[in-house]
C-alpha cells in the first residue's frame, strides 16, 4: 500500500460546528493517522459546503452577504478542528476559485454528453435537505421527516441529470462489492432507494438561488448544491478534464469517503452516477457513521442542546483534545449511533486513560527507578528461551499480534472496536502486573524476575503507544518520550523488543501522561 486518500463530508456553514460534525472529523483523522503508520502518502481532505438557498437565507436574516457568512463560519470550523488536532492536508471551500471553475467544466461536459438536459419541473423542495422530496417520503402532515418543515412547491425550468441511465450499473456495483458500503447493513437501504429513483434536478433558476455557481453559457441557472458539493472530492486534488494533475492521478480513486448515514444516498447513488458519467474510477469504500445524540436526545437548535467541541474542552479544562477524541471515537460500534453525556465522558476517560493506561506506565516506570535506578538489563528481556516469569513472553507476543488485529478492524472502519482491543491489552497487562507482584519479587530479592516483569510491561507499552496514537496523539507522544520509543515507526516495523537497554529514565522525567478529569470541574456541566 503506498497511498491512502480519505475525505469527510463538507459541512454546511450556516452555523458553527457541533460535536456531531466533530465526531466525523475525529473518526477520519484517526483513520488518517492510522494509515500514516502503514503507508507513505496519506491525503486527508475536509472542508465546507458554502452554496445554496440555506446559506443565502441565513445570511439575509443576519443582514450580511453570503460570502461574509461563509468566511466567518468556515473560520469557526477551522479553529475547532485545530483545537481537536485534526491534521488535514487540504481544507476545501466550495467557494474556492479552483473548485468553482472545475465544477463548471464538469457540468458542461455532462451537458455535451447528453447526461444533463433541460426540463420543466414542479416539485417539493426542502431547503433543509437542499433537495427535492417525493410525496411518499413526507410525514402524514406533509412535512420533511428530517426537518419537520413543509417543503416549498417549486416550479422551474432546470437542468436534470440522467441518473436513471446508471441505475443498473450502480445496483450491480453494490451487489458485486459487499465492502463498498460500510457497514454492510446499509447497502440494503441503498438498494431499496435505487428501486424508485428518478432523474434529479442539478440546477436552480438564478432568480431563486443566487448564491451558487453559474452554469457556463447559461447564466440564468445556478448549479445546484449536490453536484457542486460532491465534486469537491476530485476538484480538491486537481481533477481537470483535459489535464488532470499528477496528484489526482496518484490519489484517485478515494480509498474512503467518511460521511453520516443521512447523506449516504447522495454518495452511494448520485456521486457514483456522476463518476460513471465522467468515466472515472469509483471510490473503494463509503463509510456511513451513525448519529451522535446528547443525553440520548437529538441535538437541535430548537431543543437548545447543541454542544460545541470547544465548550467540552474548556469546561473540563482539558489541556489536549485526546480525551474528547478518545471518547467520541469509542462512543458507538461501527455505523451505529452514539451518545454524549458529561457523566459518561468523565467516567470513561478517567477509567481507561488515567486509571488503566496512564497508571500502568506511571507505576511501572516508578518501580524501574526504585528497584533498578531506571536501568534495563539484557537479562531482563523476555524471549522464548529466557523467560523467568511465566506468561511474560506470551503477553509480549500477544500484544505484538494485536497490531494485525487492529489493522484488520481499521480495514473495516471499526474504530471503536480497534480501540477496545488496545484497552484489552492494557487490562491484560494490568492483570499480569497484579498476578506477578513485582514489589513482592523485589522484597524476596528475585531481582531478575522483577526486572523481567517491568521490562515486559514497558515493551508492551511501546506497542500500546503506537496503537493508541491515532486516537490520543499527545498522550501517545508523552508515553513514547518516557519510554524512549520512536513513535514514527511504521506498524510493520514494530518488533517484540522495543525497549532500550541501559538507563531508561530518571525520577524527575516520570510524569502522568493523562490527568484525571477533575470531578469538581466536570460537575460544571457543559450544557449551560
Ligand atoms: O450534509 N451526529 O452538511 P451537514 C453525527 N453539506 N454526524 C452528524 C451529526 C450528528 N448529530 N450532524 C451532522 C451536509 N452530522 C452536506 C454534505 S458532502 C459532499 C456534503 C454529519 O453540515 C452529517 O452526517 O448537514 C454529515 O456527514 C456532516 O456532519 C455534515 O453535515
Ligand atoms: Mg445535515
Amino acid at each position: 500500500m503506498n497511498k491512502y486518500y480519505l475525505t469527510t463530508a463538507i459541512d454546511y456553514v450556516n452555523g458553527a460546528p457541533h460535536i456531531g460534525h466533530a465526531y466525523e472529523k475525529i473518526l477520519t483523522d484517526i483513520i488518517a493517522r492510522h494509515y500514516s503508520q502503514r503507508c507513505d502518502d496519506v491525503f486527508f481532505l475536509t472542508g465546507t459546503d458554502e452554496h445554496g438557498i440555506k446559506i443565502q437565507k441565513t445570511a439575509a436574516a443576519n443582514g450580511i452577504t453570503p460570502k461574509e457568512l461563509c468566511d466567518m463560519n468556515a473560520q469557526k470550523f477551522k479553529t475547532s478542528w485545530a483545537g481537536l488536532d485534526i491534521k488535514y492536508n487540504r481544507f476545501i471551500r466550495t467557494t474556492d476559485e479552483d473548485h468553482e471553475k472545475v465544477v463548471q467544466h464538469i457540468f458542461k461536459k455532462l451537458v455535451e454528453k447528453g447526461d444533463i438536459y433541460k426540463h420543466s419541473y414542479e416539485g417539493l423542495y426542502c431547503s433543509g435537505c437542499e433537495c427535492f422530496l417525493n410525496e411518499k417520503d413526507l410525514t402524514e402532515d406533509g412535512l420533511c421527516p428530517d426537518h419537520l418543515k413543509k417543503p416549498e412547491v417549486v416550479s422551474e425550468e432546470n437542468y436534470f441529470f440522467a441518473l436513471t441511465k446508471y441505475k443498473d450499473a450502480i445496483i450491480k456495483h453494490i451487489k458485486e462489492n459487499p465492502d463498498f458500503i460500510v457497514p454492510q447493513f446499509r447497502a440494503n437501504e441503498v438498494l431499496n432507494q435505487l428501486e424508485d429513483i428518478r432523474d434529479i434536478s442539478v440546477s436552480r433558476a438564478k432568480n431563486n438561488v443566487k448564491w451558487g455557481i453559474e452554469v457556463l453559457d447559461d447564466p440564468e441557472q445556478s448549479i445546484y448544491v449536490w453536484i457542486d458539493a460532491l465534486s469537491n472530492y476530485i476538484t480538491a486534488i486537481g481533477y481537470d478534464m483535459e489535464n488532470p494533475t499528477e496528484q489526482f492521478n496518484k490519489l484517485w480513486p478515494a480509498d474512503v469517503h467518511v460521511i453520516g448515514k443521512d447523506i449516504l444516498k447522495f454518495h452511494s447513488i448520485y456521486w457514483i452516477a456522476i463518476l460513471m458519467a465522467l468515466e472515472l474510477p469509483l471510490p473503494k469504500h463509503i463509510f456511513a457513521h451513525g448519529w451522535i445524540t446528547i443525553d440520548e436526545s437529538k441535538m437541535s437548535k430548537s431543543l437548545g442542546n447543541v454542544i460545541s467541541p470547544t465548550s467540552v474542552l474548556e469546561s473540563f479544562n482539558l489541556e489536549t483534545p485526546d480525551a474528547f477524541r478518545y471518547y467520541m471515537a469509542t462512543s458507538a460500534p461501527c455505523g451505529k449511533d452514539g451518545n454524549y453525556s458529561d457523566e459518561d465522558f468523565k467516567e470513561k476517560v478517567n477509567a481507561h486513560l488515567a486509571n488503566s493506561m496512564g497508571n500502568l506506565l506511571n507505576r511501572t516506570l516508578s518501580m524501574l527507578v526504585k528497584y533498578f535506578d531506571g536501568e534495563i538489563k539484557s537479562e531482563f528481556v523476555p524471549t522464548a528461551d529466557t523467560e523467568l516469569v511465566e506468561g511474560s513472553f506470551s503477553l509480549l507476543k500477544e500484544s505484538l499480534g494485536k497490531i494485525k488485529v487492529v489493522e484488520n478492524h481499521f480495514c473495516r472502519f471499526e474504530i471503536a472496536e480497534a480501540a477496545q482491543e488496545v484497552i484489552s491489552i492494557v487490562d491484560k497487562t494490568n492483570k499480569y502486573v497484579t498476578d506477578n507482584a513485582p514489589w513482592t519479587l523485589a522484597k524476596e530479592g528475585k531481582m531478575n524476575e522483577c526486572g523481567q516483569v517491568l521490562t515486559t510491561v514497558l515493551n508492551v507499552m511501546c506497542i500500546i503507544s503506537s496503537l493508541i496514537y491515532p486516537y490520543c496523539p499527545n498522550i501517545a507522544g508523552e508515553m513514547a518520550r518516557q519510554l524512549s520509543y520512536d513513535l514514527t515507526k511504521k506498524l510493520d516495523d514494530v518488533t517484540l523488543n522495543e525497549i532500550k537497554l541501559g538507563k531508561l529514565i530518571t525520577k524527575e522525567e516520570i510524569k502522568p501522561v493523562f490527568l484525571r478529569v477533575d470531578s469538581e470541574l466536570a460537575d460544571k456541566s457543559v450544557k449551560k
